[in-house]
């Protein structure tokens, strides 16, 4: 049997994005042509689908960076949004950037650690997690501590880059974020191994049909995905049964 995929170390991590902070939404915006914005309002949407809209219901924000999913959830459902993410300086953007948006207490941050989440069992109506879910240590351990922290019946929204589907596509693609993605990191955020990790880190990641599996052997009931941009990244979800 294959070796379940395991993660980078969670110091490193850290550390990476405490480097690259400061120019971490610009780079997002600016390598992905702001598609990224895109890919999530989709999220936003699948979380609408799957709990409904209403400003009684509470969603977390898992691995939440600079908070850009956790104001999208807020201003597309109405809900009560926890952001929580373990490095600070990433944080930091999200305050500015959810004080500036006039949301008041509606979205608050916790300093927290994705693999062992100070709420208890049954906090969250929703649990999603962007771009986060591959930098944990260990997925497996991240995705029970989301299922953990759901209601009975609530739901998990993982938004993570995947497997390009399309053949021709997939090349010219795969030349871009392999090549080209980069070299253009580097040089706008002066840090040569982040750009070059995020390439790294998505050829070793599940692709869609494992990932799905992973969250149906954590317990996910109903775990489907959908394919976004040609798989360029996945939506995965599932239920709290
Ligand atoms: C690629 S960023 C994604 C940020 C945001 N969700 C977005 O969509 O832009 C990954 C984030 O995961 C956070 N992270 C990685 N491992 C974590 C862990 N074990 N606990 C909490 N946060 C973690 C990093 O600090 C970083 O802010």
């Amino acid at each position: 049997m294959e070796r379940e995929y395991q993660g980078p170390d969670s110091r490193a991590v850290r550390q990476m994005f405490t480097g690259i902070a400061h120019r971490y939404d610009f780079l997002n915006h600016f390598l992905s042509a702001s598609i990224d914005r895109y890919w999530r309002r989709i999220t936003v949407n699948k979380v609408r689908e799957l709990i409904g809209a209403s400003p009684f219901a509470l969603c977390l924000d898992a691995c939440s960076g600079t908070g850009d999913l956790a104001l999208a959830l807020h201003r597309g459902l109405k809900t009560g949004v926890v952001g929580s993410d373990f490095c600070h300086p990433m944080l930091t953007r999200a305050n500015a950037k959810i004080a500036a948006s006039g949301v008041g207490n509606r979205i608050r941050n916790i300093e927290a650690d994705t693999l062992a989440l100070p709420f208890a069992p049954g906090s969250f109506d929703a649990v999603t997690i962007a771009f986060g879910l591959r930098n944990l240590e260990n997925p497996r351990l991240g995705l029970e501590e989301m299922r953990r922290v759901l209601k009975p019946g609530g739901a998990a929204v993982v938004l993570e880059f995947s497997k390009p589907i399309v053949p021709v596509f997939r090349h010219v693609f795969n030349f871009y974020f392999r090549y080209v993605l980069p070299r253009l990191g580097a040089a706008i955020s002066g840090d040569g191994t982040a750009y070059q990790y995020l390439p790294d880190s998505v050829r070793k990641f599940p692709a869609q049909i494992e990932l799905m599996e992973l969250m149906q052997e954590v317990g996910f009931k109903d775990a489907a995905y959908c394919n976004l941009s040609g798989g360029i990244a996945a939506l995965h979800w599932g239920r709290k049964g």
